[in-house]
């Protein structure tokens, strides 16, 4: 089924928002089971919803090789990463029942292919290194060899452990075209949101209609701040310093791959599914350690021909607050120094958290660090 989109947004990737839901099949006890990973399970929630316009399934070799290699679907629409099921052996029959490690069943997937893949090829062309220290990296060569391709069937969502954060592209849709938003920007974090983030997504909202904060919550590193504290996190920060009017919070049900430049395609894509006309991409997005540049997550945009995305991408340079101008700035509109700038690297952040010391006030807001405080002595 085909669900009908508001004409004053922009139109989802391909066109058509998918729906991938669908009743439970009556041989379902008969078909042999996938366990899936929480990435791939992630990724099964989003073929449901939509968010992965226009895949409808698994990615046959095809489009996995034409991913990699160009960035593109067969079809040449754009597409940034693989979107796979990994399987230890090729199933028997042409239908697969597909259950989390806990055994409850989700979906079904008709069988179209079964293909081998290259682990290192994959790791240079999505993360642009085969490092196994780049968690990226680690959990795709920990992945059964063989990829499962087809579409999928899903009767059962995953729960959200946020339910009214839980919206659907259809959902956030609706919200924006309920404001009459046509304009909206799109932001993803898998962080508290500090003073640095705040600043990029009021800039962003001077310019358009509206603001999807739109916090990752599927699986992340372990030492990245659980969702559940960030989730407070966001929403103190709403009720103090956003017009409700203006933004809509939803959860992004993705898992983080930390692919960075080749993820910011990928983010910027699903986005544009749930109704966002704008992303923001900032420094080193979905970036970890040192694999990336600072901008390389922006430069890579440049692959595209201007509108081929359809989604805008709105770069910002690294910001910070600065005594001086007395305001959030960066090197384009700040004149001076460092020693006038507030940095505070992420482990000086965590040791002030953990010793129930509040971060200054131009770093991050008092009742944002207070969550992240008590979430420390939980
Ligand atoms: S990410 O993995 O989701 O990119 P994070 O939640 O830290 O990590 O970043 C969310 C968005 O804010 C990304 O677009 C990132 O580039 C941007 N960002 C984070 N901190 C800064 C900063 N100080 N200056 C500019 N952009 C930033």
């Amino acid at each position: 089924m085909i669900v009908g989109t508001d004409t004053r947004l922009i139109a989802p990737h391909g066109g058509e928002l998918v729906d991938r839901s669908g009743e439970r099949p009556d041989d379902l006890d008969s078909l042999e089971t996938l366990t899936l990973s929480s990435r791939e399970l992630s990724d099964l929630d989003m073929l449901a919803s939509g968010a992965l316009s226009p895949l409808q399934g698994f990615m046959g070799q095809e489009d996995y090789e034409s991913v990699l290699e160009s960035m593109r679907l067969a079809s040449g629409l754009p597409w940034a990463l693989p979107v796979c099921l990994a399987a230890v052996l090729a199933p028997k029959g042409d239908r697969v029942a597909l259950a989390d490690k806990e055994g409850r069943t989700y979906g079904v997937l008709d069988i179209e292919e079964v293909y081998e893949y290259d682990k290192g090829r994959e790791a240079q062309q999505s993360f642009r290194t085969t490092d196994v220290a780049h968690p990226g990296v680690a959990s795709m060569y920990d992945q059964p060899d063989l990829y499962v391709a087809g579409r999928v069937t899903v009767f059962e969502r995953v729960t959200s452990p946020f339910s009214e954060l839980a919206l659907d592209p259809a959902d956030t849709r609706a919200a924006f075209a309920e404001r009459g938003w046509r304009r909206v920007v799109g932001f993803q974090t898998r962080n508290p949101i500090h003073r640095a983030h705040e600043y990029l997504t009021k800039v962003a909202l001077e310019t358009v209609d509206g603001l999807l904060i739109h916090p990752l919550i599927g699986e992340t590193k372990s030492d990245d701040v659980p969702s559940a504290t960030r989730v407070e996190c966001y929403r103190v920060l709403i009720d103090g310093y956003y017009p409700d009017d203006r933004v809509v919070l939803g959860a992004f049900p993705a898992a983080m791959r930390y692919a960075g430049p080749r993820e910011a395609i990928w983010h910027a894509i699903c986005r544009k599914n749930y109704g966002c006309s704008h992303f923001i991409v900032g420094r080193d997005h979905a970036g970890v350690g040192d694999y990336y540049g600072t901008y390389d997550a922006q430069l890579i945009f440049d692959d595209f021909e201007p509108h081929e995305l359809d989604v805008e991408p709105m770069f910002f340079e690294h910001s910070f607050f600065c005594r001086r101008c007395g305001s959030m700035a960066s090197a384009k509109t700040c004149p001076h120094g460092m020693d006038d700038h507030v940095f505070l690297s992420g482990t000086k952040v965590r040791e002030m958290l953990g010793a129930g010391e509040l971060p200054p006030e131009e770093f991050s807001r008092p009742e944002v660090a207070e969550v992240l405080i008590s979430a420390y002595h939980r």
